[in-house]
């Protein structure tokens, strides 16, 4: 990394914490030399100089081996060779500084580049212009995101910056290369470097950084200067301790902050005291669902935008997860045996929410699937103001609001990557007051909308879709729906529980008909939910103005989960495996019939009914597979389950054929080109077509080889069911899979590893 950090000499002006430690990482970093073993004058290590006003921190500098020379003041001197300034004073010492630099810069390197570490930036654009009548097009403003309560050189580390970010406010005039060798500097030191503009900054860092510094600090001297402030510390314990940790950094610091971001910080305290007065009003009123609506979006937010949005998150904590792509290290091998449970249904789990959030009462969940998909969808209601408890170990409460009391979001919905979501939601969105947006992730924007925009345009809906058809969907609220007939041109229950949504606030009925059974959670729900959803042959409908009545979910293990285990156990000699609590619901059994008709020693036990869904423990022994030719009425019952049933088709005797199943270029990715390109790699011979795909197992007559096919390094393209496809398809490899983007999995299998690693597969999990 450091082979890019090309300085001659860096100058820090003003040690302290943060200058100290960034000299300390340009001192640790390997490319650059090694501070005890190596002297200034080897090459490649970067000479390093200081100018700090106290001579004691110069002095501690050189002992530290941090630095190699300094001084009290700036001079030509100091400034000799030097082709990095790095200010690291007190913002409200800038000026200052820049005044005295501003006459030694004449002589100064042509190559000279300044940059700074200040937390506020604007304060920094005007002392720039105060001096030198612009920002200078050789100075690149920054921030490193970091710092500790500790001051002074002697408390400076080399991994301060690690994994922390760093934002540079470059503007148009900033010479590029001076950008590129100020962001290697900070890359050298093990941040992560990115762009934003100054008032952007300035507003962030105001809401993130310094409201809280203003919060702890103003609450450890309000206690502090009561008359019962020793009991108050003597018993002040975790919750205090936490919260006013940063109560102990820098006075002079921070005042300087204060007073150099103050119009931002404002605006920051001034919605800060709206959102106390609110939760203020809840308390004095003993309103326990408004506590809730707020504490739990609270809770639910730190969790959620850590691990959602985490390319901007400001933390420190960061996991490989939180890094964004994931690659799993699949070794070939062994077989499948135990019972397990796999989590929750991820269908069922996004429309509990949902019918509870519009139901009258509280709607209890059991096995609510803790996916990142599934939460989003609880985030979502709790932006719309209904509180929800949990979910605590899969129970979730919803204290439903009834049909008409979502209240406005305060922005944009995301709903990850779940197609599910964005469909239904626009069903339910179009019929309210507000107006709306829904956005999710890269996958979910490549995807089709106009399947459910259309029809809801045509029940009265005003929608817009950005182009192609595709999300973001702008839903305007106020429109008065009717209810149609719709006939859906595709087999999908997406489009279906959409056009039901809207139809609870349409006028009147709404019908739809389609071309092929597709999953009924949806009616299931309507009708536990109280609701009249009626059926005749091919065609559901409802009629709208009615209302739900919360009724307990309980929600099945998910069979799409189930798959994976059940094709692995299906593939492996020796296995013998029990999935329980498994979601059995007719128009979803579709890998059950299949796998079946293979050959599967597929068993389901103990079969019930648990809150209006039947559900089974599945009984999986290996036994050899056949290939088949698939009916085309199971695709839709089996949509999702066939990236994993193509793993057990390639290793089956002879040929499977799939045909009707055009929907599958349509998902979390292209997964029939998906599988085939993993294919190509694995050395699996398939034929393609636009609707389908003929597999080739091994040769009729003979038995399943010990090893089916090669390894190799696959793309899941961020598809979850593609990734734990190829990893169920590593019993059977010669050799390692790996495969890359597997970060999604988390969308609908939480503890997949854990779980595949706990029936006997070699999983490992890698940073890419
Ligand atoms: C789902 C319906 C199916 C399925 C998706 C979940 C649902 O999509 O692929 O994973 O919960 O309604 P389509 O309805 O688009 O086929």
């Amino acid at each position: 990394m450091s082979e890019l950090v090309d300085e001659k000499r860096v100058l820090i002006v003003g040690l302290g914490l943060i200058g100290g430690s960034l000299a300390a990482a340009l001192r640790a970093d390997k490319t650059s030399g090694d501070a005890e073993a190596e002297t200034a004058t080897l090459p490649g290590r970067v000479n390093i100089v200081a100018c700090d006003a106290d001579p004691d921190e110069v002095a501690q500098g050189i002992a530290m081996g941090l630095i190699d020379g300094g001084d009290v003041r700036l001079s030509h001197a100091l400034l000799d060779g030097v082709s990095m300034i790095v200010l690291a004073v007190p913002v409200m010492a800038m000026r200052g500084v820049l005044h005295a630099l501003a006459p030694l810069l004449e002589s100064a390197s042509p190559e000279l580049v300044i940059t700074d570490v200040g937390s506020t930036k604007s304060t920094m654009v005007n002392d720039a212009v105060a001096v030198f009548g612009a920002v200078p097009n050789n100075m690149v403003l920054g921030h490193p995101i970091a710092g500790s309560e500790k001051s002074g050189v002697a408390a400076a580390t080399a991994n301060l910056f690690e994994r922390h970010k760093v934002i540079l406010t470059p503007n148009e005039h900033t010479d590029p290369q001076a950008i590129a060798r100020v962001m290697a500097l900070w890359q050298a030191a093990g941040a992560d470097v990115l762009e934003m503009d100054v008032s952007h900054h300035d507003q962030v860092l105001a809401r993130t950084s310094h409201l809280p510094h203003f919060l702890a600090f103003s609450l450890v001297d309000t206690l502090a200067r009561q008359d019962d402030r020793l009991d108050i510390f003597r018993y002040a314990a975790g919750g205090f301790r936490d919260f006013t940790r940063i109560a102990g950094s820098d006075p002079v610091m921070w005042r300087d902050v204060f007073m150099a971001n103050q119009e931002a910080l404002l605006d920051a305290l001034s919605d800060f005291e709206a959102g106390i007065a609110r939760l203020r009003q809840a308390v004095e009123q003993r309103d326990g669902d408004a506590m809730l609506v707020t504490l739990g979006r609270a809770r639910h937010a730190r969790h959620y935008f850590d691990s959602l949005l985490n390319q901007s998150s400001y933390q420190a904590e960061y996991t490989m997860q939180q890094q964004g792509r994931l690659r799993y290290r699949v070794s070939p091998g062994g077989n499948v045996q135990g019972r397990i449970r796999v989590p929750g249904d991820k269908s069922i789990s996004h429309r509990s929410i949902m019918f509870g959030a519009l139901a009258e009462g509280i709607t209890q969940i059991s096995g609510f699937l803790e996916g990142e998909d599934s939460l989003a969808t609880l985030q979502a209601f709790r932006e719309m103001g209904v509180a929800i408890e949990g979910p605590d170990k899969g129970r979730v409460s919803v204290h439903g609001v009834g049909l008409n009391g979502l209240k406005m979001p305060p922005g944009p919905i995301y709903v990850g990557n779940s197609g599910t979501a964005m469909r239904l939601f626009a069903g339910l969105l179009a019929g309210q007051r507000f107006d709306s947006e829904l956005t999710g992730d890269a996958s979910l924007t490549a995807r089709p909308m106009e399947r459910v925009a259309d029809p809801l345009r045509q029940m009265g809906a005003v929608i817009d879709t950005a182009e192609g058809g595709r999300p973001p969907l702008t839903i305007h609220g106020g429109a008065s729906l009717k209810g149609i007939h719709y006939d859906m041109p595709m087999a999908s229950a997406q489009v279906k529980s959409c056009l039901l949504f809207a139809g609870l606030y349409a006028e009147g009925e709404t019908r739809v008909r389609e071309p092929a059974p597709t999953r009924d959670h949806t009616e299931r729900m309507l009708n536990g939910f109280g609701y009249r959803v009626e059926r005749d042959g091919d065609t559901c409908w409802l009629e709208g103005g009615g209302k739900l009545t919360a009724a307990p979910i309980d929600v099945p293990s998910d069979i799409s989960s189930a798959t994976f285990f059940l094709v692995a156990a299906a593939i492996t000699p020796g296995s013998d495996l029990t999935l329980e609590h498994v979601g059995i619901n007719p128009t979803r059994i579709g890998v059950i019939t299949i796998l079946q008709a293979m050959g599967a020693d597929l068993r389901l036990l103990n079969e019930r009914n648990v809150g209006g869904e039947p559900v089974a423990d599945l009984h999986i022994r290996y036994a050899p597979l056949k290939g088949i030719d698939i009916p085309v009425d199971q695709v839709p019952l089996a949509i999702d389950e066939f990236p994993a049933l193509f793993v057990a088709a390639a290793n089956a005797e002879g040929i499977t054929r799939l045909r009707g199943a055009e929907e599958l270029r349509v998902k979390e990715s292209d997964r029939l080109q998906a599988m085939a390109n993993g294919f190509d790699v694995l050395g699996i011979q398939y034929r393609l077509l636009d609707d389908g795909i003929d597999i080739v197992g091994y040769d009729k007559g003979h038995a399943l080889a010990e090893c089916q096919y090669g390894g190799g390094r696959v793309d899941s393209l961020g598809d979850h069911r593609i990734a734990m496809s190829f990893a169920v398809a590593a019993l059977r490899a010669s050799d390692d899979i790996l495969i890359d983007d597997c970060a999604n999995v988390a969308t609908s299998f939480p503890g997949f590893i854990e779980l595949a690693r706990h029936v006997g597969m070699h999983l490992e999990q890698e940073a890419e």
